[in-house]
């Protein structure tokens, strides 16, 4: 298992100046040398540039939000797995649920993507998780315990089945995999830790289940409302290689304390 990861998405948010800040204090405070955790800065295409100049000679990565499923041609408005290469993106995060439930994206689509990424040597985060509608009809009715189990899994279940079953061992090296419940994105209810341990033991059992040899290695990470009153708590639970932090990532304050925490 590789080093605890914490991704900072900054979705849709800050100027190009704004952008080069943040990055730059993220910096000056973690240090060129900080090797206790591994970070990705994740902004938005527009600020790619500012931020991987930041970021030159330090120990973080970039990454971007988002990736078109094909490597060049007429797709007005999409950026290719090469061209995220070329801006100095070693990471991008697949399948968020932003994408999935608010621009319909689809398991194929999320598929074609993760493959043309790790074609061009881009790391795959991909990002998993169940709608509220789909926990509460999982949780409902008099079932036992292990039937609900399986129910609240069973969304998940699909959407890694979908997206990496026609993946080899080889294939999976260079794929994390972000446990992110839709209702804890953005809303501040994050999942409890029983609950973000229940779902990262299933996804690790359906891994190990498809990839034999690799499914152990895989990093599991939890996103939804990371913030500083919370991380303490999620990373005491064993299964959790790492976060993937939304709003939180958008203060330096904040963003270096999870990292401080998740490095300690
Ligand atoms: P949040 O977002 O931390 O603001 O909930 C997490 C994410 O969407 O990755």
């Amino acid at each position: 298992m590789g080093r605890k990861l914490v991704v900072g998405n900054w979705k849709m948010n800050l100027l190009q100046k704004e952008a080069k800040e943040l990055s730059c204090a993220i910096v000056d405070l973690i240090g060129k040398n900080y090797d206790n955790c591994e970070v990705v800065l994740v902004p938005p295409y527009t600020a790619l540039r500012e931020v991987g100049n930041c970021i030159s000679g330090s120990n973080i990565d970039l990454g971007a939000q988002n990736v078109f499923g094909k490597s060049r041609g007429a797709y007005t408005g999409e950026i290719s797995a090469p061209m995220l290469v070329d801006a100095g993106c070693k990471w991008v995060i697949i399948g968020h649920s932003e994408r999935r439930h608010l621009l319909g994206e689809t398991d194929e689509q999320i598929r074609k993507k993760i493959s043309l990424s790790i074609s061009y040597g881009l790391k795959v985060i991909l990002c998993v998780g169940e709608t509220e509608t789909q926990r509460e009809e999982a949780v409902s009715g008099s079932k036992d315990i292990s039937t609900k189990k399986r129910d609240i899994f069973s969304p998940i279940k699909t959407q890694i089945e979908n997206a990496l079953g026609a993946f080899d061992e080889q294939g999976l090296l260079d794929i994390v995999i972000a446990y992110e419940p839709v209702w804890a994105i953005g809303t501040g209810k994050n999942a409890t830790s029983l609950e973000i341990a229940e779902i990262h033991q299933c996804i690790r059992e359906l891994l190990v289940e498809m990839f034999p040899d690799s499914g152990n290695n895989v990093r599991i990470l939890y996103g939804g409302s990371v913030k500083t009153g919370n991380i303490s708590d999620i990373m005491s639970v064993d299964e959790v290689d790492g976060v993937l932090v939304g709003g939180a990532s958008l203060s330096v304050d904040s963003f270096f304390k999870i990292v401080k925490l998740i490095g300690s």
